[in-house]
């Protein structure tokens, strides 16, 4: 090879090189990581990316070398000389590959086997899905919507569904989890910066998908402390202590799917409960009796407009009888 077809190729290598790195690092792909197991995948994805960048530059560069080179001159119909291999291009081009995506997978299996480990000592939380809202419940066996976890601490979560398949994701937390009815999946999240972050269901559940969101929010470990002692004082949410309105707007029941401005639920999957009696007049029931066979056989009837199924038997099956009577009494009497 000349050395002015040398310079050439190096030239167009560096300039493939550049546009390609501009694209990787200007464009925001990814979040700001909040996890330490979000950094170990964003440094994964780093690492993958360079070999790529340096691979996609020294094919971009011969590639354009080429076209430009070897264009057919005009009036040249002649075949190019027959080329039998080049074994020393082939061994070349056979180990670079191997060793590099060797190393990848070394890296990823490192950081995989990091990012699925707990620790000593950590929080242990259980996530429970359902269409379509999601409960976090704590060891001092409290249940909240939104999850607080303390900054620095590695917290466990075990995860299932009481319906379908959902799947838990905090994009700057880096790693997905699906949760699975009968099963415990477990996922593992170290957080490293304050603030709140959305959860998304990344599986598709339902016709409640897109909005069964909620939040996590990372506290100081002075502030989650307090929050969780100041929770634990509180009386405890089962039975009969807890206030019908408590049970309405609770973590992962009415007040998710429906709007009901009594309890300034504003959910939209569900038909709305603030005209209870036009709706119960419409069905030609009683209104109780309407409100309770709507909690307890939801597609007896179903409002007009709205599809059978959605609103499964699931969301209220973890209600007691005294708790279903509470809810139904509650939405009597403050229906309009
Ligand atoms: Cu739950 Cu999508």
């Amino acid at each position: 090879m000349r050395r002015g077809s040398l310079v050439q190729l190096i030239a167009l290598t560096l300039v493939a090189f550049a546009v390609g790195t501009a694209v990787a690092v200007f464009v925001p792909w990814m979040p700001t990581p909040a996890s330490k197991e979000a950094g170990r995948i964003w440094f994964t994805y780093w690492f993958a990316t360079w070999i790529c960048l340096g691979i996609f530059a020294i094919v971009a560069a011969v590639l354009v070398y080429s076209l430009l080179k070897f264009r057919v001159k005009e009036g040249d119909l002649s075949d190019g000389p027959p080329v039998h291999g080049h074994t020393t291009l082939e061994i070349v081009w056979t180990a670079v590959p191997f060793v590099l995506v060797t190393a990848i997978s070394i890296v990823s299996a490192i950081v995989l086997a990091q990012d699925s480990h707990a620790g000593k000592n950590p929080l242990k939380i259980t996530v429970t899905a359902q269409q379509f809202a999601w409960k976090f419940t704590y060891p001092n066996k409290q249940t909240h919507g939104i999850m607080r976890i303390p900054k620095g601490r590695h917290v466990l979560l075990t995860l299932t569904s009481n319906d379908v398949i959902h799947s838990f994701w905090v994009p700057q937390m880096g790693q997905k989890q699906d949760a699975v009815p009968g099963q415990k999946n477990t996922l593992v999240i170290t957080p490293t910066r304050l603030g709140t972050y959305p959860l998304i269901c990344t599986e598709l559940c339902g016709l409640g998908h897109s909005l069964m969101r909620s939040t996590v929010m990372v506290l100081s470990p002075a502030g989650y402390k307090a929050w969780y002692t100041g929770a634990e004082a509180a009386p405890p949410p089962s039975g009969g202590a807890k206030s019908a309105a408590a049970l309405f707007t609770g973590a992962g029941t009415c007040g998710a799917c429906h709007t009901f401005a009594p309890a300034k639920a504003a959910g939209t999957i569900g038909p709305s409960l603030d005209h209870l009696k036009a709706d119960a007049a419409r069905a030609g029931q009683a209104l109780e009796a309407y409100v309770k066979q709507s909690i307890e056989d939801p597609d007896a009837y179903v409002t007009p407009t709205y599809k059978k199924g959605v609103m499964s038997a699931s969301c209220c099956k973890q209600l007691s009888s005294d708790q279903v009577d509470k809810l139904v009494q509650y939405l009597v009497e403050n229906s309009k």
